[in-house]
């Protein structure tokens, strides 16, 4: 028999489920662990839980960096990280008419001269920016982080902000594989070949699964990626990603984002690798202060490192976020 005051405590449960003890970071509402639970000022662990506590404390401590970013119990910290790569790290590379030639190497050794460009530059600032989205367990990273860029461009070009059609591009871009994952550059190549056209999301929305791809005929916005796309390796001339970024629009970046697991907060300096597993946009820097970063928009939701972004040092190629580049411009039909 259940009774009124035990549901009430199973009720309590569930809402401290998200609820933990910050182990760097002040802020209460990124610490979201499931399993976790705080009373008064202790901290409980289910049992199941333990464990995998023990390994995301243990892997996080290695993490921290002096006067770097913070690291600690974010919602993807009890998982192993093998479970986590498998359902959130999904950029794979793909040839998908000749991708990979498309990435123009650029390796020349430049000194880093950004002379001519504002000293912080953000697109959401200009309001041309849509809200942060969630990929889930769909490993789609490739297919939101083009699609934020096309939005910015679209936005940029009309004034309209719309979320466009990520599932379309999910679902109908050949040489990719869906959720199991997919390559920024391949995902452009289908954009500005195919004769599809890009639909906003509404008309075409998110299922987080792999469909059939929807032929759309008519729809008041009709978008295709220009075949000027690029796509560049800037290791070693970073300041390309700033002009990039300042002079033309935000960009579609691969990376690695395995240490992004337990990333709170700050600007990433080190501990972060580059064998690309995961894509992103860069929206904005800022060379302002004493360590100039990229703003970087994830698709881990919202609630995931500051807003739904990432501060990441430039000019080291951070996780691998210079060797894979794409710069884009619209075609509204
Ligand atoms: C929280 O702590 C108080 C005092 O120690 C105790 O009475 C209460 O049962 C605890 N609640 C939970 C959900 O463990
Ligand atoms: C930086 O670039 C500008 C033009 O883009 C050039 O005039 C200037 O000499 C460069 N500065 C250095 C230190 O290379
Ligand atoms: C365009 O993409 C659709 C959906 O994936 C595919 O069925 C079609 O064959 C493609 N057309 C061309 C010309 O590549
Ligand atoms: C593509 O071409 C247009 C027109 O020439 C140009 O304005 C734009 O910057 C080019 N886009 C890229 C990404 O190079």
């Amino acid at each position: 028999m259940i009774g009124k005051e035990e549901i009430c405590f199973n009720c309590f449960i569930l809402v401290c489920l998200f609820f933990v003890v910050p182990m760097r970071y002040n802020d209460p509402k990124r610490i979201e662990v499931h399993g976790a639970f705080k009373n008064g000022s202790m901290l409980f662990l289910r049992p199941e839980v333990d464990s995998a506590y023990k390994i995301a404390t243990e892997r996080i401590s290695k993490l921290q960096e002096s006067n770097g970013a913070s690291y600690g119990m974010t919602k993807f910290s009890l998982m192993p990280q093998d479970e986590f790569k498998n359902k959130y790290l999904r950029f794979r590379m793909s040839d998908f008419e000749g991708s990979q030639a498309l990435v123009r190497q650029r390796r020349e050794a430049h000194s880093f001269n950004v002379s001519g460009v504002p000293i912080k530059f953000d697109w959401r600032e200009k309001g041309l920016v849509t809200s942060v989205k969630t990929q889930f367990q769909c490993g789609a990273c490739w297919a939101f982080s083009t699609v934020g860029v096309l939005e910015t461009m679209y936005a940029k070009k009309t004034g309209k902000l719309v979320d466009l059609s990520s599932q379309q591009v999910l679902d109908c871009a050949v040489g990719n594989f869906g959720c199991f994952g997919g390559d920024t550059c391949s995902a452009l190549a289908w954009m500005s070949s195919n004769t599809t056209r890009i639909v906003p999301e509404e008309e075409y929305p998110l299922t987080f699964k792999m469909q059939r791809c929807k032929a759309h005929t008519k729809s008041d916005i009709n978008i295709r990626v220009a075949k000027n796309f690029t796509c560049s390796n800037f290791v070693g001339s970073e300041e390309e990603i700033i002009k990039g970024v300042a002079t033309h629009g935000p960009l579609a970046v691969a990376v690695d984002g395995l240490s992004w697991q337990d990333y709170l907060g700050g600007i990433i300096r080190y501990n972060c690798e580059s064998h690309l597993n995961h894509a992103a946009e860069i929206v904005g820097y800022d060379l302002s202060g004493p360590i100039p970063y990229y703003i970087v928009k994830n698709s881990w939701g919202a609630d995931f490192g500051i807003e739904g972004y990432l501060h990441i040092e430039i000019g080291k190629n951070l996780c691998g976020l210079a060797m894979r580049v794409s710069a884009l411009d619209v075609l509204i039909l």
